[in-house]
Parts: structure tokens; C-alpha cells; sequence
């Protein structure tokens, strides 16, 4: 693959061979990566941050039975043709336009056994110096999208760097968590000395919580188990870049915007309400509804 001179990170790797445990029942059969926020799914969303932010190649993690997420990203099928056919090509062309700026590509994780697992699954296609990391339970809402905001940060320090967000003390243990070595800075990438995941709200070295975007060196690889060790549950990234931070040195960066875990039925709602209310939308009419209801 031939990337264009002078951009930097090129690639992307989106983990999303997960059962979707927190989205059961629908998740049985529709991947949560495929739920709809408006009529567009949830990844097409990050699939345009990343598109926005000069990202070339994405590689979608997958299990076999989550095919149909490739299909998405995928012309020229029989549904694609009936669709032209019956004069819909209009309601396609928004999709049509996007995938002729990235490449896809996919790699199966066959037995999910954690996050580090996932981005481990993509080692054979990755052939840039770094590469970007997106966890698609995320949404960012923001005015420069926060993929370009940490390469830009990146364009400054050239190192492993974890998207950073303020958490409050009782949601701190659901997230790796980081120590600063510098003054924090929003929108200045700055040295860290730590990174725990999910520590408990008393050992949390700080607020900053890493949030799913990432931009990772290669070396990464050469710190991920390839079979899970005895007493973790999981192959974590979290430890990985953990080592990093002492061999090479990793970056935090806090980003402007405001995320909504669509991971979940709740952030989902949130991140369809957000949408809706975007202009462009159907703005006044979900203005008006929400009065109605007396919200
Ligand atoms: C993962 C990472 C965690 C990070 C979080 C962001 O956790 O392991 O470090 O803070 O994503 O969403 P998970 O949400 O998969 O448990």
C-alpha cells in the first residue's frame, strides 16, 4: 500500500470482535458497531473522524460471526445494486463518497481475550512506524475531530500518546488511569509516569482517565502476550504501553470535545438525542418534542 508523502499516521486499527454483552438482546444478531445513532451506524461515525483526521487504511478487528460490519464498508453488493435500480443511490452517496477516501481491511480475533489481544490481531498489517488505535464505544463530539487533534500532538512529540479526559472520582475504576510527569496542559501533549488500569478510586494516581483513541508505536507489539498469563483475565493494553512509558516514553493528551460512551443503552440514547440536535438535523422538531414532553 502506497500512503501519501508527508502524513504521518496513515493507518488505524479498530478492535470489534466483542459480543456486545451490554447491548443483549439485539447484539444476538445486529453487532453493536452497526446500531443506528440517526440512520447512520455507530462506526460510520468514527469511520468519518478518522477519514477527517488523514487516516488512509483502517483495520477492523472482527470475529466471523461480525462479517457484516465489512460488508458495510464494502460497494458493489447485490443490495447496492437493487438500491440503484429502484433510484435510492441518493441515500447511498454520503456512504459512497467516504469509502472512496480510506481502504479497509480486517483480521479475526478469533477468541477474544482482551483489548491488548485485539491490537495484537493486527500486527501483520500494520507497516507504518506508528498507528492509530480507535475503540468504537467511543463518540467524540467536538469542533476539530479528536483523532486529528492527538496527530497533531503527536506531530510535536512523535510518541506513543493516550487520549486523556477529566473522570469523576466514583467512574475513575472503570478506566486506565494515568500519572502526569508534567504540568497537564488541555490541548499540550505532556509526559507521564504511570498507567494502571481500573485501579480502585483510592490508588488512582490522578482524574485523567484514557479515553479510546490512542496513537501507538510498533514496538507496542513486542510488549503484548501472545497467550494470557497465569492470573490475568485479560490481555490488556493497559500494561503494554505501561512498559512503554519506561523503555521509549508515552504522551497524554487532554482533547477538546465531549464523549459519549455508546457502549452502552444510556450513551446511546445520549448520542442519538446529541445528533438529533445537531444542525442539519431535524433540530427543531426534537427541540419542540423534547418541550412537549416537558422535558
Ligand atoms: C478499555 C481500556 C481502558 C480505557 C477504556 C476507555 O477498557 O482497557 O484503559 O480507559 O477502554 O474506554 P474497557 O472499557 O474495554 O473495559
Amino acid at each position: 500500500m502506497c500512503y501519501s508523502p508527508g502524513v504521518m499516521i496513515k493507518q488505524a486499527v479498530i478492535p470489534a470482535a466483542g459480543l456486545g454483552t451490554r447491548f443483549l438482546p439485539v447484539t444476538k444478531i445486529v453487532p453493536k458497531e452497526l446500531l443506528p445513532i440517526m440512520a447512520k451506524p455507530v462506526l460510520q461515525y468514527i469511520v468519518e473522524e478518522l477519514v477527517q483526521s488523514g487516516i488512509e487504511e483502517i483495520i477492523l478487528v472482527l470475529s466471523p460471526e461480525k462479517e457484516s460490519i465489512f460488508q458495510y464498508f464494502s460497494e458493489g453488493s447485490f443490495i447496492d445494486q437493487l438500491l440503484d435500480q429502484r433510484g435510492h443511490e441518493d441515500k447511498l452517496l454520503e456512504l459512497r463518497r467516504l469509502l472512496k477516501q480510506v481502504t479497509f481491511r480486517r483480521v479475526y480475533q478469533h477468541n477474544p481475550l482482551g483489548l491488548g489481544h485485539a491490537v495484537l490481531s493486527s500486527r501483520r498489517e500494520i507497516c507504518t512506524d506508528h498507528f492509530a488505535v480507535v475503540l468504537p464505544d467511543d463518540i467524540i463530539f467536538s469542533q476539530t475531530p479528536c483523532m486529528q487533534q492527538l496527530i497533531r500532538a503527536f506531530e510535536t512529540c512523535q510518541q506513543t500518546m493516550v487520549a486523556l479526559e477529566e473522570i469523576n472520582d466514583e467512574h475513575i475504576s472503570a478506566y486506565g488511569v494515568v500519572k502526569p510527569a508534567q504540568v497537564v496542559e488541555v490541548g499540550k501533549p505532556f509526559a507521564l509516569s504511570q498507567l494502571v488500569e481500573k485501579p480502585s478510586k483510592k490508588d488512582a494516581p490522578s482524574n485523567l482517565a484514557v479515553t479510546g483513541r490512542y496513537i501507538l508505536s510498533k514496538d507496542i507489539f513486542s510488549h503484548i502476550p501472545e497467550k494470557l498469563e497465569k492470573l490475568h483475565k485479560e490481555i490488556q493494553l493497559t500494561d503494554a504501553i505501561a512498559q512503554l512509558i519506561t523503555t521509549s516514553g508515552v504522551s497524554g493528551f487532554v482533547f477538546e470535545g465531549q464523549r459519549v460512551d455508546v457502549g452502552q443503552p444510556i450513551g446511546f440514547a445520549k448520542a442519538n438525542i446529541m445528533m438529533a440536535l445537531q444542525e442539519g438535523n431535524d433540530q427543531a422538531e426534537i427541540k419542540s418534542f423534547i418541550e412537549e414532553i416537558g422535558l
